[in-house]
Parts: C-alpha cells; sequence; structure tokens
C-alpha cells in the first residue's frame, strides 16, 4: 500500500455571500477575471495547479541553470527516454510552446488537420500555420449520457472522409490527444491508436500524440481494455505513445510539475527543424523556457506519474467525485474523464435557453454560492458549435481532499433546489477574437 501525507498547507477561504455577490459583479460574471484569493475550491483546471512530490521539490534545488549543456536536460532526457520512449527531446515553456515548435515544423498554409478533438491552443497553432483543423471524434463524444469505455477515441471514418474529401496531400500531419480533453477528458484505447497509426501510414501523414495526459490514459486502458488487464501502466504508456512519430507534450498535467512541456521524437530530421525552431521561440535546446530546476522537476513529475499508486488514486478520486455529484442529484457527464468531472449545464438548468449561457450562470451560480470555480465549455467558449452546454470541474493533482469535494457537491446540490431562481446571462463587452473570448468578455444578468 502507498498513500501520501501532507508537508506543507496553503490556507483558502471563502470570502462572505456580499463579498462573493460583489467579486462576481466586478469580474464581469466572468471567473477568469477573480482573484485566485477569493477562490474557495478551484477547479478551473487541472494544468499547472497540482501539489510537486518532495522528491521534485528536491529535485528543485539541485537543477542546474547552465545556458547549455545543463545536467537537469540530461535528467529530462533519460525520463522521457524510459517513461514515454523517444530518444530525442526539445523543452518549452508550456504546451502550447511545444505546439508552437512542432506544427510550425510539420504545417503550412492549405494543410488540414484531424484530430480526435483539437484543445484550443491547438486547434489555434494549426490555424495559426495556414492550416485548417478538423475535428474526428466517435459520435458517443458529445453524448453525456452513453456510457462506452473510450468515449475518447478518433474516428477513422470521419478521417477517411475528410481525406476522400481534401486528398491525402493535403493532410501530412494526424494528431491524437489522449485523454480528449474537449471531449470531456474521456479515454482513447490503445486499440484505436493502432488504427489511427495505420490510417497515418496509408496517407503518408506524420502521426503526432498530444500527450498531456498520457498517464491517465493509460490507466483507463488498464482498466478497460482486456488485453491490458494485466500490464502496468507504465508499459501501457510506452507501448500507445510508441506508435506516434511524435509527441507534444504540457508537463503541467501528467508532468505533475507547474510550467513546462516539450516536443519528443525518435525522428532526427524531424528534431532538428524542431530544435531551430524551439531556440528562436523558445530558448536554448536543453532549457526551453524553463528554468534548470523546473526541467530537473519536470524529469521527477514524468516518472510518478506512472507509479500506479499515483495515477489509481488520481483517476478513482475524480470518479469518487463524479459520485458525490451523481449523488447530490446533479447531471454530469457519465463516466468522469481522467482529470474532470463535467456538469451537463443543459439538463441542470433547462428552464434558461441557450443564447443565455445556461453553462456559464451555472458557473456563476458555484461562486456564489459556495466560493467554487469550475469553467464553462459550452456556447460561451465555443460560439458557433453545436456541443453541449458543459462546465468542467477539473480536479488539481495531489491538492484538494474528499472535504473539498464534499464542499462542492453541497453546493451544486444548493444550487439545484433553486435552479428556478437562477438567470441567465448576456455579454456586454466582448474582445475581438471569439474563439478566446471566454477569458476576458464581461456579462450581465439578462
Ligand atoms: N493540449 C491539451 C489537450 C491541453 O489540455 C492543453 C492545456 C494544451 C495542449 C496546452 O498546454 O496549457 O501547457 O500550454 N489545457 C489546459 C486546460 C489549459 O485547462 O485544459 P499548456
Amino acid at each position: 500500500m502507498v498513500g501520501y501525507k501532507t508537508k506543507m498547507v496553503e490556507r483558502i477561504s471563502l470570502p462572505a455571500r456580499e463579498q462573493r455577490e460583489r467579486n462576481l459583479e466586478e469580474a464581469g460574471y466572468n471567473v477568469f477575471n477573480l482573484s485566485s484569493d477569493d477562490v474557495f475550491v478551484d477547479l478551473l483546471t487541472d494544468s499547472g495547479t497540482g501539489a510537486m512530490s518532495d522528491r521534485q521539490w528536491a529535485a528543485l534545488m539541485s537543477g542546474d541553470e547552465a545556458y547549455a549543456g545543463a545536467r537537469s536536460f540530461d535528467e529530462l532526457e533519460s525520463a522521457v527516454a524510459d517513461v514515454m520512449g523517444f530518444d530525442h527531446v526539445v523543452p518549452a515553456h508550456q504546451g502550447r510552446g511545444a505546439e508552437n515548435v512542432l506544427y510550425g515544423t510539420l504545417l503550412s498554409e492549405g494543410d488540414v488537420v484531424p484530430n480526435n478533438t483539437h484543445f484550443d491552443t491547438t486547434r489555434a497553432h494549426v490555424a495559426n500555420q495556414g492550416a485548417e483543423p478538423a475535428d474526428c471524434p466517435v459520435a458517443v463524444a458529445h453524448d453525456p449520457s452513453a456510457s462506452e469505455p473510450f468515449k475518447g477515441n478518433f474516428s477513422l471514418e470521419r478521417g477517411r472522409e475528410l481525406v476522400d474529401e481534401v486528398g491525402p496531400d493535403r493532410v501530412p500531419v494526424v494528431i491524437q490527444t489522449v485523454t480528449n480533453n474537449s471531449a470531456a477528458g474521456q479515454p482513447v484505447s490503445v486499440e484505436n491508436t493502432r488504427r489511427v497509426r495505420e490510417f497515418a501510414d496509408e496517407i503518408d501523414a506524420t502521426f503526432v500524440i498530444d500527450a498531456c495526459r498520457f498517464a491517465e490514459n493509460a490507466y483507463f486502458v488498464q482498466q478497460r481494455e482486456e488485453e491490458f488487464a494485466d500490464a502496468s501502466i507504465a508499459d501501457i504508456a510506452h507501448e500507445q505513445l510508441g506508435y506516434a512519430d511524435a509527441v507534444v507534450m504540457s508537463g503541467k498535467k501528467d508532468g505533475l510539475v507547474n510550467v513546462g512541456g516539450f516536443v519528443a521524437t525518435d525522428d532526427a530530421d524531424l528534431f532538428e527543424q524542431c530544435k531551430q525552431r524551439a531556440i528562436l521561440y523558445e530558448g536554448f535546446p536543453t532549457y526551453g523556457g524553463m528554468a534548470g530546476r523546473d526541467v530537473a522537476a519536470l524529469a521527477v513529475g514524468l516518472r510518478e506519474a506512472v507509479e500506479r499508486e499515483y495515477v489509481a488514486d488520481r483517476v478513482e478520486g475524480v470518479r469518487e467525485f463524479g459520485e458525490l455529484l451523481a449523488e447530490a442529484g446533479a447531471p454530469i457527464y457519465e463516466p468522469p474523464g481522467g482529470h474532470a468531472v463535467y456538469l451537463d449545464a443543459g439538463a441542470a438548468l433547462s428552464h434558461l435557453p441557450d443564447e443565455t449561457f445556461p453553462g456559464q450562470a451555472l458557473v456563476c451560480e458555484l461562486y456564489r454560492e459556495g466560493g467554487v470555480r469550475g469553467v464553462e465549455l459550452g456556447s460561451f467558449a465555443f460560439p458557433d458549435t453545436d456541443r453541449p452546454e458543459l462546465v468542467r470541474l477539473a480536479v488539481p493533482r495531489r491538492t484538494y481532499h474528499r472535504e473539498h469535494f464534499e464542499h462542492v457537491a453541497e453546493t451544486v446540490e444548493t444550487v439545484l433546489e433553486k435552479r428556478e431562481d437562477v438567470r441567465g446571462l448576456e455579454l456586454a463587452s466582448e474582445p475581438e477574437m471569439p474563439e478566446i473570448r471566454h477569458f476576458t468578455a464581461e456579462l450581465e444578468p439578462v
């Protein structure tokens, strides 16, 4: 048996109700504008918000800050080789930095890029190269009640349709995102990864895995894919990532650090090209925008992420949080994903028309009622798409405990009891780029 005990604590407080009301109003009903000191349980994201282990903190102290040839880079290289199976690593300041390096190298104007579902920054980086991002989720991905094991899978049918439509020459890259963050953090089977590898071979494309949550995905594979029931998390992760030509990684998720990322590959040519671009945008290729100490902590975090006890505690903790919410009467996306539980705001606040942003209204109520911060991933964040009105409650790694999750569940229960009183919202001001409006737009009650 392995578990954790706490060595350092951080005080959190719940502001009085009137203060929360004022905070919401001053934030323009956009919780990105709240000060985190005013948030009691912060479930905005699982990215860079987790707690590092004592071993990671120890690694910070021995980080090598040399501009070139840093020992910490050697540690990262060897962790990536052992855990993910790639010989070459190009570090970056975080996932989107790595996306810029990789997609800037692989893509050009007019390309079309299939992905099970593009995360926002992936979509933006593909588009930034003049290429067109195309989502290929399986049909059940956006059905909150379908209880299938791998709702994050890449639809090969859609991928092939796309290639038939635009021609293979326009599709130089195929991406698979594990787990599928934009489809409620749902996992991808190894079988599906094998099929995507074949698909990429058929059209002579580079196969990239966005590996942000690769360890959580490996845990689901062990639980749900019969072939892997007796395999270790480390072996599953190694096998799944091994089908890709390159991985793009945000260390802020399953790297268990607060900042950092990288591209990894076995392809020597691709490595050289990425390295050159990284020098331009990130930094010298043995630190890539990170401090040496952060590189050192990431090397340790990657190894910890595939320890069974860690990842079982992590994913089962999220599942139990989902159970608490369901018991509180909340309609949730089933089954919960690896890093978050998603509330179906369309079902919870069915009296609110879609144009009054039921998801964002629910986000605001959770803060008003219990100082809880989640994030809307429905029609406010993704205008002009027909996604369900979801609210993501993302769980930072190794940070919150059962009493925090109980507080959130009680908050949700109270909000649902008063649901008829919840008012919708309308936009008061909007920035120029609609793709990222949810970070800064302001709203007001209808
Ligand atoms: N890819 C995926 C699947 C992600 O979820 C993220 C970040 C990135 C790439 C970019 O990584 O933040 O290190 O630059 N997702 C965070 C989230 C922000 O809240 O889901 P980054």
